[in-house]
């Protein structure tokens, strides 16, 4: 399987990377930690998850070199107005405390004004937003621009301004229970790499996500374990997957990963898409704003 993936600025990213979503404060650091040993070289972080300091502090006490390690973080919506947002990468910067991100992405296609309440005018239009971000490259901050939790419509929304720079890559919830076959290819065929979150259905149906009878059956022909089948799978959908654990054994074990025969592959493929989509939870259902519209 591809250990990275090639992005427009001809950067490589490394396929699997650590995501640190929920991993509690004392946790997190230890898992960073964890991960380089194991042979990460790939963290997705973001300012709302509030512990950039401290996957900051363990990145440089892993004594990994910063240019081995592929760093991201995210905007969050409070900052998307065209002021705000150098503020809020310059912030990121000095808690990772780093000259610069690998990767930075729009967290959701949601943004708030200073009431925290939805800016319609700027969520429906994120090319101010986006602009900002281009100037973010050109300093030298950044060196990708993505999105995250955009669907088609927004992104030809969004790519119908004569962009500077495109977006490289949309973060979205990609597992068995929402494997979205349509956006997978449609990014494909327009050049932008997804990276799936929540890749094993997050804590809340992760112990049902592994336990689905299919991938029962692929991980005990191949002699692995069913997550590990999963991250397999994801990757050799052509993805970036981003597996989250503060479990050493875990954080091992999603690392090692190989080549799905292609009938195991497809049975797993078609199993996926055989159900009714579900995503899992999504708080911008309670911010008012259906961003799947
Ligand atoms: P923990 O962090 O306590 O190890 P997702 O990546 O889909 O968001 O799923 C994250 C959830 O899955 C967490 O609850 C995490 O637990 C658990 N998890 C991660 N890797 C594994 C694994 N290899 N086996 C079992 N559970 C796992």
């Amino acid at each position: 399987l591809p250990g990275q993936f090639s992005l427009p600025s001809g950067d490589k990213i490394p396929s699997i990377g650590l995501g640190v979503w929920r991993s509690a404060p004392n946790d997190v650091g230890e898992a960073v930690k964890v991960a380089l040993k194991a042979g990460y070289r790939h963290i997705d972080d973001a300012w709302i998850y509030g512990n950039e300091r401290e996957v900051g502090n363990a990145i440089k006490e892993s004594s990994v070199p910063r240019k081995d390690i592929w760093i991201t973080s995210k905007l969050w919506n409070t900052f998307h107005k065209p002021e705000h947002v150098e503020w809020a990468v310059d912030d990121t910067l000095s808690k990772l405390g780093t000259s610069y991100l690998d990767l930075y992405l729009i967290h959701w296609p949601v943004a708030f004004n200073e009431d925290q309440e939805v800016d319609w005018e700027l969520t429906e239009n994120p090319y101010p937003t986006w602009q900002k971000m281009e100037e973010m490259v050109e300093k030298g901050k950044i060196r990708n621009i993505g999105v995250s939790n955009f669907n088609i419509r927004r992104l030809q929304n969004l790519t119908a301004n004569n962009l500077k720079i495109k977006p490289a890559i949309n973060q979205v919830e990609l597992n068995y229970w929402y494997p979205q076959p349509e956006l997978l290819q449609w990014s494909k065929d327009h050049g932008i790499l997804l990276e799936a979150y929540s890749p094993l259905g997050s804590a809340e149906r992760v112990k049902e996500t592994l336990q689905i009878p299919e991938v029962k059956h692929i991980a005990e022909k191949l002699d692995i374990s069913p997550a590990q089948v999963y991250i397999s799978w994801h990757i050799q959908r052509g993805t970036i997957v981003l597996p989250k654990s503060v479990t050493p054994a875990r954080i091992e074990e999603n690392f090692k990963v190989s080549r799905l025969p292609l009938n195991l592959f497809e049975q797993l493929e078609n199993a996926a898409s055989a159900h009714k989509p579900a995503r899992g939870s999504d708080p911008s259902k309670h911010w008012g704003v259906d961003i799947f519209e």
